[in-house]
């Protein structure tokens, strides 16, 4: 529950009835941002379709859906599973800045350290993910991605993975746009 601001969200997971929703908000956040692909929406389409969602929550206010953030399996080089990447994660623009994206990301880490994981990694902002623990560390970046923007967070601080994948269907080009 998030009560900032007289905001009362709740977070919950996904159902089917939400798919459209998540669609268009996701759309709708990403819409004026510098770094998105464009394609963000679909890739959350294309994870679930290939059962790669791990975890998807919704934040809802008053029966809408006003936040969304995505879970997907990501794979260590050393074989070793029990990693996710985090994202994509959108907030209702006008409620941006409330509170609703750290409940998301709080909520969604406690759930897959809960079923696991060893830890989490994303591209984004470190401005905004640090917070939440995660560091920056180049030298693990999949060669797909821009290193300086690149982050993980490790539960168990012994855990030294070696470079991490993001799930294949973030670079399946064929399966994005096949929406
Ligand atoms: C990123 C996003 C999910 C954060 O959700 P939110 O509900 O606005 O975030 P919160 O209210 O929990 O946190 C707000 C804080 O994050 C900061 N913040 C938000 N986006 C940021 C960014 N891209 N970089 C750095 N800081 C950011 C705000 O300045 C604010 O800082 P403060 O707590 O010091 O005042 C939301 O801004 C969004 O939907 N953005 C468009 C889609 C997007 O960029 N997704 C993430 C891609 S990596």
């Amino acid at each position: 529950m998030c009560s900032q601001l007289n905001i009362t969200v709740i977070v919950r997971p996904e159902t089917s009835a939400d798919y459209a929703a998540i669609g268009e908000l996701t759309e709708r956040a990403f819409r004026d941002r510098w770094y998105s692909s464009k394609t963000e929406h679909h890739i959350i389409n294309a994870l679930r379709r290939v059962g790669a969602l791990s975890v998807s929550l919704v934040a809802e206010q008053n029966s809408k859906v006003v936040g969304h953030i995505a879970f997907s399996p990501a794979k260590s080089s050393d074989g070793s599973d029990g990693w996710f990447s985090l994202g994509p994660i959108s907030v209702e623009p006008e409620l941006q800045g409330k509170g609703i994206g750290e409940l998301l990301v709080r909520t969604g880490l406690q759930i897959i350290q809960e079923q696991g994981a060893k830890g989490c990694i994303l591209v984004g902002d470190i401005g905004y993910y640090k917070r939440f623990g995660f560091i920056n560390v180049p030298e693990l970046a999949p060669e797909a991605e821009f290193a300086s923007y690149f982050h993980i967070l490790r539960f168990n601080e012994s855990t030294r993975p070696e470079k991490i994948e993001f799930h294949p269907v973030f670079h399946d080009t064929a399966l994005i746009n096949g929406n």
